[in-house]
């Protein structure tokens, strides 16, 4: 029988996600929305010819119906829908970040170890992304050393109503951690995050610049520009003992015109990260028909929320923060 979904939110990211789940993905059939604004629920559901609607995600959760659920509401209401989930022992796909701050992260991640079985997913969808897994396959093989430093650049090309300074390194610099641990293994112990002088556009957009350092030592960069002007533009290098590797974003051709030569640069992230989104929605539908957990766990949702936090207190405080992350529980062992 194939899977039963229910999606909770359907905003940006809950169309992008229902298109996925209704259209791409076999072994799945979308067969509930739930969206706070029910028109906007209905809208969607009309056109995917999904027949069940409710404004109360909570009630999505409860129906024996519905098999498994996939959040992409606003952050703030991630903490309720999950534990929801974890209590109804369902299955759960959620947007990051797991919840908007740590130590809900760390509630959510207990009372999973708790009931004794992986049941969420956060959508950190890089790690299906295949440059990154390139770029992962070729540290892994060794054939380069051991890695020193890691640059990563993210540009938006104009900010949401929803990133400030202090929002930006819970919402945008997340994936960057995120990605940062995935590709190294490791975790993290100092970090040292400042912005540079207002854009006379934007004051309140400046680019932030952090540094981070793992436990052995790989220096971490991350450039977060959110208001860019040219478009949506995420690069990596790592850089290692005898070579480096730099994530190559996809592109079907190049153009050269007016005296310039150059390829397109998509405008957000769902342009660029399309494949990985798939590729996510598909691996996540098999781990929960084989029960074998893919993908980042709600520790790695548990540790990106709380560095960060640790990113907002050293922009405040214009200092270096020692970070104490605990070691990972046995129960997530192997999932960076
Ligand atoms: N993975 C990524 O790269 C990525 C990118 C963008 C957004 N996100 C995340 O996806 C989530 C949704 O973001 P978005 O840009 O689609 O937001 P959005 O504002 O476009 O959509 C949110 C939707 O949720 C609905 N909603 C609000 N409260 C609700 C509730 N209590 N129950 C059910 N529905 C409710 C709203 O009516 C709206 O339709 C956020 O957590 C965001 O951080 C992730």
């Amino acid at each position: 029988m194939s899977l039963r979904i229910g999606l909770i939110g359907a905003g940006a990211m809950g169309v992008h996600h229902a298109k996925i789940f209704a259209e791409e993905v076999g072994g799945c059939a979308l067969t509930a929305i739930a969206d706070a604004d029910r028109d906007r629920a209905g809208k969607l559901a009309a056109v995917l010819g999904v027949s069940r609607l409710e404004d109360d995600g909570l009630k999505l959760i409860r129906d024996p119906a519905i098999d498994a659920i996939v959040i992409a509401s606003p952050d703030a209401t991630h903490f309720d829908l999950v534990m929801e989930c974890l209590k109804q022992h369902k299955s759960v796909l959620c947007e990051k970040p797991l919840a908007v701050t740590s130590a809900q992260c760390r509630q959510i991640a207990e009372a999973e170890i708790a009931g004794g079985k992986r049941l969420v997913q956060v959508g950190f969808m890089r790690r299906f992304d295949s440059g990154y897994l390139d770029m992962k396959a070729k540290h892994e093989a060794g054939t380069f050393g051991q890695p020193l430093l890691m640059h990563c650049i993210h540009r938006v090309p104009r900010s949401l109503p929803y990133l400030n300074a202090d929002t930006i390194p819970l919402s945008s610099a997340v994936h960057e951690i995120d990605i940062a641990r995935f590709l190294t293994g490791e975790e993290f112990m100092r970090a040292l995050v400042r912005t540079s002088r207002p854009s006379r556009r934007a004051a309140d957009r400046a680019p932030q610049f952090y540094l981070l350092e793992t436990t052995t030592g790989i220096l971490v960069d991350i450039e977060i520009f959110v208001d860019a002007q040219y478009g949506y533009d995420v690069r990596a290098e790592l850089v290692l003992e005898s070579g480096t590797i730099s994530l190559v974003p996809p592109n079907a051709s190049s153009v050269r015109s007016n005296s310039l030569s150059g390829k397109a640069v998509s405008d957000d992230w769902t342009g660029r990260f399309d494949a990985a989104y798939e590729n996510q929605a598909r691996a996540w539908v098999k781990s929960v028909n084989t029960g074998i957990p893919v993908g980042a766990s709600a520790w790695d949702g548990y540790v990106a929320t709380k560095l960060g936090e640790e990113c907002v207190a050293s922009l405040k405080a214009k200092s270096e923060r020692h970070l104490a992350i605990e070691a990972m529980p046995a129960f997530y062992r192997n999932t960076i």
